[in-house]
């Protein structure tokens, strides 16, 4: 099987391997993706005069019976045919011949790429938003199940001020929901639609009309100029991953706090066994493994996030096969993110607060600031003159 850049000489097969990689596998999940954007692109052209409606009318609905046959696992893209793009291509030409050779007038799989990327992100935007808000809810219900319960809060990890399980979970839920507000920035530089950009240059003087892929695929605006395009590649990759690291970030210390207040000695918590896992040899084991990787994965985000700023760092302007590269920690952080979530709400449905225990660990200390407010109150005195006299109260 040819590419689509073949022409006389061979390519080595031990070189299409290695610049494949397994990008042939990772775009597995852009195929729809470029089968929308390609819709978009041939029915663009028909409206410029390049194509006949018969024409796009054909393309169109082999586009839709290939992506179909996709879904329902019929095909996947092979090794040798490098991407979804080339795949999508060849059995376009396979079931139309002369017509299916058409499709690719004006662009390159340099604004293809981009522009089935940013539809794909643009939905897992709207998926990682919504699971991550099945955690906030998930910790909204574990404060209402235990309405009223004090518990301690801690300040360097020692007793400081009351709180409550509604108070602690509240906190937890509302950072998650202002972490998801990240997602805003990677949304504004993913509403740019790449499609006419070409290689990066435009496409001279075949004249294309932008706007009408812009308006089909609902962005915001035709990403201009054409020279930004590929100098954008990565940014509102590196603009997501930022906002699931600062999501799992929450979840990372959330999960870390179930892991303090389940221990023996805290015994603050308790996870239903259903959601702990054994030993191989102490056969008494519950362990919180769920919590353990969850906080693993939240470190590891940050080496993903790195990975994707570190591609593009000291780039020239212009397209670079660097930039295939950025898919692999892309689609793990989206993927782990997801899984992650699901878990998590999950888990904080399986968290039950010890009401006893509890009470047990409110010891008087814990009111030394609520008493010289009431002495302030009271007396009138400075509050500097209260906290001393709490403290030699404290400590005679
Ligand atoms: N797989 C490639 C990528 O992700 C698609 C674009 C290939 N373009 C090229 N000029 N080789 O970047």
């Amino acid at each position: 099987m040819s590419q689509l850049w073949s022409k006389q000489s061979a390519v080595d097969p031990r070189l299409l391997e290695f610049t494949v990689g397994n990008d042939f596998e990772l775009d597995a999940r852009l195929v729809a993706y470029d089968v929308k954007a390609s819709k978009a692109h041939v029915r663009m052209l028909a409206g410029c005069g390049h194509l006949s409606p018969e024409e796009s009318e054909s393309l169109c609905s082999a586009l839709d019976a290939i992506g179909a046959d996709h879904a329902a696992g019929q095909w996947s893209i092979q090794p040798e045919e490098e991407d979804c793009h080339t795949a999508l291509e060849h059995r376009l030409q396979e079931r139309l011949g002369a017509t299916g050779e058409k499709v690719h007038l004006g662009r390159s799989r340099n604004d293809q790429v981009l522009v089935a990327l940013r539809l794909y992100l643009l939905d897992e935007c709207a998926n990682l938003a919504q699971k991550s808000l099945r955690v906030a809810e998930a910790l909204d219900e574990l404060g209402a199940r235990h309405v009223g319960m004090e518990i301690p809060g801690y300040t360097h990890m020692q007793p400081a001020m009351p709180s409550s399980v509604e108070l602690w979970a509240g906190g937890f839920a509302s950072e998650i929901r202002a972490s998801g507000d990240a997602l805003a920035t990677a949304r504004v530089l993913l509403d740019k639609n790449p499609l006419g950009s070409a290689a990066g240059y435009g496409t001279g003087s075949l004249k294309l009309d932008r706007s009408a892929t812009t308006r089909e695929l609902g962005f915001a605006q035709s990403h201009e100029p054409v020279t930004a395009v590929q100098l954008s590649r990565g940014k509102a990759e590196a603009a997501l991953a930022f906002a699931i690291v600062l999501m799992l970030q929450d979840l990372g210390r959330l999960s870390s706090e179930f892991c303090l207040f389940g221990t023996r000695e805290f015994a603050l918590t308790r996870l239903a066994p259903s959601f702990t896992t054994g030993s191989s040899i102490m056969p008494q084991k519950q362990n919180p493994d769920v919590f353990e990787l969850v906080r693993a994965h939240s470190a590891q985000a940050i080496g993903e996030m790195n990975s994707i700023l570190l591609i593009t760092t000291k780039l020239p302007s212009g397209y670079h096969r660097d930039l295939q590269l950025i898919k692999s920690p892309l689609f793990k952080l989206i993927d782990t993110a997801k899984s992650c979530f699901e878990i998590m709400a999950l888990a904080v449905g399986a968290i039950e607060f010890d009401g006893h225990r509890a009470s047990e660990l409110l010891t008087p200390e814990l009111l030394a600031a609520e008493r010289a407010f009431q002495l302030v109150g009271e007396t009138g005195m400075s509050f500097r003159e209260a906290y001393r006299q709490v403290a030699a109260e404290l400590n005679p």
